[in-house]
């Protein structure tokens, strides 16, 4: 059987909507820690299950009888996230999954500026340790981000975040969830690391003026400094833990750790990976 944790999350749940088409959905286990968010899942045949990352013994039930494994990254940071997918990864040992696909960030390496970069080079060496199959899909920023970086952009006509010149190969949530379901109904057992980027990468003037050909107003990008990006997120109230994580990501996109592309998602899916100027045309 294929688990799928994050079942209720954006990510998860796309890809579990286009496994569906390709395998036999009682096949499929979708875990969720609210699983009454889930139930539409049960008229496709799916199993769904209930599952907190907060609780080892929680997940041990959840992952019963499986032996291929999508875990979803949690939202969770600090000791709490590497805590939470440590319980996780200990459960699917504990049952006997096999392999284990994670949904791990681009750059992972401890020195990463972004705290959940870090998390996750944390969890990917914790995979290994473990002795699992792995696959790690580390993710680009996904395109659907951008609504949240450039906040009220679209009426003061000016993008301020504190980027540089850092490029981003900003990518598609919808294309890493068809890589994510091709990747589980491939039956290979060696262990692989795919960098998942869009096709190319953008600064944020390159942001500024797509932005502006898609709305025909005038965009610019003001290069804030890191100071006056707290500022705006303490103005608008926004939690010390979720400053400190904005933060750290905006270091990172400075630092040009978002900005490698490469082909690989293009491979996975055997098609062209949605553009940026695609996607901006959509929202
Ligand atoms: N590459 C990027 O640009 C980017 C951006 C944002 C996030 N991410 C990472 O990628 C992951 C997937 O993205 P997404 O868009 O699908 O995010 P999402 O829609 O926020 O989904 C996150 C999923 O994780 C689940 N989760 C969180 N804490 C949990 C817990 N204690 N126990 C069980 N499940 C828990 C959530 O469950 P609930 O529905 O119950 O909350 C939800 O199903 C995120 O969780 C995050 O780690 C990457």
């Amino acid at each position: 059987m294929i688990a799928i944790t994050g079942a209720s999350g954006k990510l998860g749940s796309l890809t579990i909507r286009i496994l569906k088409n390709h395998v036999d959905p009682e096949e499929i286990v979708a875990v969720a820690r609210s699983p009454e968010e889930c139930t539409d899942l049960n008229e496709y045949g799916i199993w769904v299950r209930g599952g907190d990352y907060n609780s080892k013994e929680s997940m041990i039930d959840a992952l019963q009888n499986v032996d291929k494994l999508l875990q979803i990254s949690t939202t969770a940071t600090g000791k709490k996230g590497i805590q939470q997918e440590r319980n996780v990864v200990n459960a699917a040992k504990y049952c006997g999954v096999k392999r284990i696909i994670y949904t791990s960030s681009l750059h992972a390496c401890r020195e990463s500026r972004f705290l959940a970069t870090q998390q996750a080079s944390a969890t990917e060496s914790f995979i290994k340790q473990s002795g699992f199959v792995y696959s790690f899909f580390r993710n680009s920023l996904y395109m659907e981000l951008i609504p949240n970086l450039v906040g009220n952009a679209s009426e003061t006509g000016v993008i301020r975040y504190p980027a540089g010149d850092g490029k981003v190969s900003f990518v598609n949530r919808k294309d890493i969830a068809k890589a994510l379901a091709s990747e589980l109904l491939n039956r290979h057992e060696e262990n692989r690391i795919y960098e998942i980027t869009g096709s190319c990468s953008y600064s944020f003037h390159d942001l500024a003026e797509l932005l502006a050909q898609k709305t025909g107003k005038n965009m610019l990008y003001e290069n804030i400094t890191p100071a006056e990006y707290k500022e705006l997120l303490n103005e608008q109230s926004v939690p010390t833990d979720t400053v400190d994580l904005l933060t750290s990501l905006a270091r990172a996109i400075r630092a040009n750790e978002f900005s490698h592309y490469c082909r690989t998602l293009q491979d996975l899916l055997n098609e062209k990976p949605v553009s940026l100027e695609t996607y901006l045309q959509s929202i």
